[in-house]
C-alpha cells in the first residue's frame, strides 16, 4: 500500500521480509530512547537483534509490517491472532502493537498503519494495551471507535524504572475500525493506494 501524507511525503507499507529485520531494530532503538514510547521493549531497555526479530516474524498468526520512508523504518505494526489463547480458541481476536517514527506523527499515516494491518487478518475483534500514560495511542484508539475494557493496574513490571505500570485494555469491531481509518485519512488528506 502506498501512502501519500498531505505533505507530499509518500511511505511504502508492506508486509515485513527479512531485509527490513534492521531496519526495524534500528526504528525500534529510536523508539527506545523516546520517553514518550510505550512499547514493550521500552520496558525492558533493549530490543532483539535482527536474526532473532527475523524468525519471530515466521511464526503462525503473526503479521509484521513496516511502514518505509526512503529506505528507512518510519513505522511498524504487529499483529497477532489468537493474542491470550491461540489461534484455535481465539481465531477471532488480532492483538495490535505500533509506533511510528516521531517526524511521522500527526500526520495520519498510523491510520494507514492500522489499516493495513486489519487488512491483514480475517478477525471480527482487534484489541490493544495501552499504557495508561500514552494519552496519544489511547486517542488514537478511541478515534477508531474503541472501547475501554478495562484498567489493569500494576498489570506490567517497568524493568528499566523499577516500577508497576497500569494498562488500558481497548477492543473494536475490526469493521468498525477499518470504516473510522478510513474516514481519519480522509480527514487528514492522506491518499491510499495499492503498491
Ligand atoms: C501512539 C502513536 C502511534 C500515535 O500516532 P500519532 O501520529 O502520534 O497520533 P496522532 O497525532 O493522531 O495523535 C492522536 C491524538 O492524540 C491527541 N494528543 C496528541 N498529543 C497528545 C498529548 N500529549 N496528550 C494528550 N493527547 C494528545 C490528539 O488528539 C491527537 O490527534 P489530533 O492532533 O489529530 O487531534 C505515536 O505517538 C507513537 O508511535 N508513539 C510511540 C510508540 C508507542 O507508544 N506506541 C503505542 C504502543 S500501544
Amino acid at each position: 500500500m502506498l501512502v501519500r501524507l498531505r505533505d507530499g511525503r509518500e511511505v511504502r507499507l508492506k508486509r515485513a521480509e527479512r531485509g527490513d529485520s534492521e531496519g526495524l531494530v534500528k526504528f525500534w532503538r529510536e523508539l527506545l530512547t523516546d520517553p514518550t514510547s510505550f512499547r514493550l521493549f521500552n520496558y525492558t531497555g533493549r530490543v532483539s537483534d535482527p536474526d532473532t526479530v527475523f524468525s519471530r516474524m515466521r511464526e503462525s498468526g503473526s503479521y509484521w509490517l513496516v511502514a518505509l520512508h526512503q529506505g528507512r523504518v518510519v513505522g511498524d505494526i504487529l499483529v497477532k491472532v489468537g493474542p491470550q489463547f491461540g489461534q484455535h480458541l481465539q481465531p477471532h481476536v488480532a492483538e495490535m502493537a505500533y509506533g511510528t517514527a516521531s517526524e511521522f506523527r500527526g500526520t495520519g499515516l498510523i491510520y494507514a498503519q492500522i489499516l493495513f494491518g486489519c487488512s491483514q487478518v480475517d478477525t471480527k475483534y482487534m484489541m490493544a494495551y495501552v499504557d495508561s500514560q500514552n494519552e496519544r495511542s489511547m486517542a488514537v484508539l478511541q478515534r477508531l471507535g474503541c472501547e475501554k475494557r478495562a484498567t489493569l493496574e500494576e498489570f506490567l513490571l517497568d524493568r528499566v524504572k523499577n516500577q508497576y505500570r497500569t494498562l488500558v485494555l481497548f477492543t473494536c469491531l475490526k469493521k468498525k475500525m477499518e470504516s473510522e481509518a478510513e474516514s481519519e485519512l480522509k480527514r487528514k488528506l492522506v491518499e491510499i493506494r495499492p503498491f
